[in-house]
């Protein structure tokens, strides 16, 4: 049995037996490349792509051909950047200081090359995204759920109120850590773009997912196999969604994994009993300072009269993971007035009887 006790999920979660079973079972059994072959093993490959694209898109509520496979959320914010603008100039870009560094950067860089002008959508006092507020945008980054503060932001009211400014604005959901905890609806939302890492959700590493709502709209940000339709000397007419995105050999064994990682995920009941166990007795420490609610998702804090890493190495000491740094939102912590925090964060692996040995072990650590 393993004695770690692992309380990072928000960086990356743990993988269960079935998913890995299912990669397992792809590699085993039905391995070969997609949208090349004829043979039995090149169909089977086809029809788990197939599968799991559907499953996908079930789960967000869409279409197959407006799901596209990324290696990630950083990797669709940097896409999404290459296909919504290409060369051109963008106007207004709205962000956010609850922002990761993977939503918030590729835009600024925009703004760096001189081709955007960026403004920031308000947060309220509880660092929500005030939607009573929003800035006209031509573009913007909504943060669905911030990594340090955890609430599952109303991202359809945010939407309505930017699209209430602006009609035309291309709105991207920064989902990672919204999809650990709350459901998407991407036809709900109404938002054009929409992404998430699996592997947050219990797939693997390297396999995420990149929402359009208009595939048709937007030319492709890569080109080669895989995404032409025809081709004729130096003469090719690109093929539909979800190809025409999907340039090159897909993350193939990860993908297998994703429906089983989606179909768990979404029976697990979210952890809240040991999130609010743990926040209840957090707040009885009077060297604990929280930044979190009670109801949020995560739990985030400092500690007076000790370093943030000084706290995690002493509790890794103990065989426990939780994450310490800014976990690459350093506005965030900025606004704050700090530079980075704890952040206690669970899985559907996690127990109660873990969390009661966590409390003692900080209670060693402060006393
Ligand atoms: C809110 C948020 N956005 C984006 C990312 C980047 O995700 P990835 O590293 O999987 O690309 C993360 C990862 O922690 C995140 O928490």
């Amino acid at each position: 049995m393993n004695k770690i006790i692992y309380l990072d999920a928000a960086a990356s979660a743990l993988k269960s037996k079935s998913v890995i079973d299912a990669e397992r079972d792809f590699i085993e059994n039905s391995y070969a490349n997609t949208g090349r072959g004829v043979c039995a093993r090149a169909a089977a490959a086809d029809a788990m792509l197939y599968s799991a694209r559907k499953s996908v898109a079930d789960f967000i509520g869409t279409d197959a051909c407006n799901v596209i496979f990324t290696s990630g959320t950083t990797d669709a914010m940097n896409r999404i950047v290459n296909i919504v603008c290409g060369s051109r100039d963008v106007g207004v870009v709205a962000v956010s200081d609850i922002d990761h560094h993977s939503a918030r950067m590729p835009w600024e860089n925009v703004v760096r090359l001189g081709r955007a002008k960026m403004v920031k959508i308000p947060l309220t006092e509880k660092y929500d995204l005030d939607y009573e507020n929003m800035p006209f945008a031509d573009v913007m980054v909504i943060t669905a759920m911030s990594n340090v503060l955890g609430v599952p932001q109303d991202v359809k009211k945010i939407i309505a109120a930017a699209r209430a400014k602006n009609a035309n604005v291309i709105t991207i959901v920064d989902a990672a850590q919204y999809v650990a905890h709350a459901q998407i609806n991407v036809r709900e939302w109404g938002c054009d773009f929409m992404c998430f890492s699996g592997h947050k959700i219990g797939a693997n590493t390297g396999v995420g997912v990149m929402y359009i709502k208009d595939p048709d709209s937007y030319s492709p940000d890569k080109f080669g196999g895989g995404m032409v339709q025809t081709i004729s000397g130096d003469d090719w007419n690109i093929d539909v969604s979800p190809n025409k995105f999907e340039a090159g050999t897909l993350p193939l064994t990860q993908i297998a994994g994703l429906p089983i990682a989606i179909r768990e995920w979404s029976a697990w009941s979210g952890g809240a009993d040991i999130v609010s166990y743990i926040y209840d007795e957090l707040t009885k420490m009077p060297r604990i300072k929280l930044l979190t609610n009670r109801d949020a998702k995560i739990i985030s804090f400092v500690i007076s009269d000790m370093h943030i890493l000084d706290f995690g190495a002493l509790i890794g000491a103990n065989d426990v993971c939780v994450r310490v740094g800014n976990m690459c939102a350093s506005w965030v912590h900025s606004l704050m007035g700090i530079d980075g925090s704890v952040r206690i964060s669970v899985g559907p692996w996690n127990t109660m009887d873990e969390a009661r040995a966590v409390v003692d072990i900080i209670k060693g650590i402060l006393k």
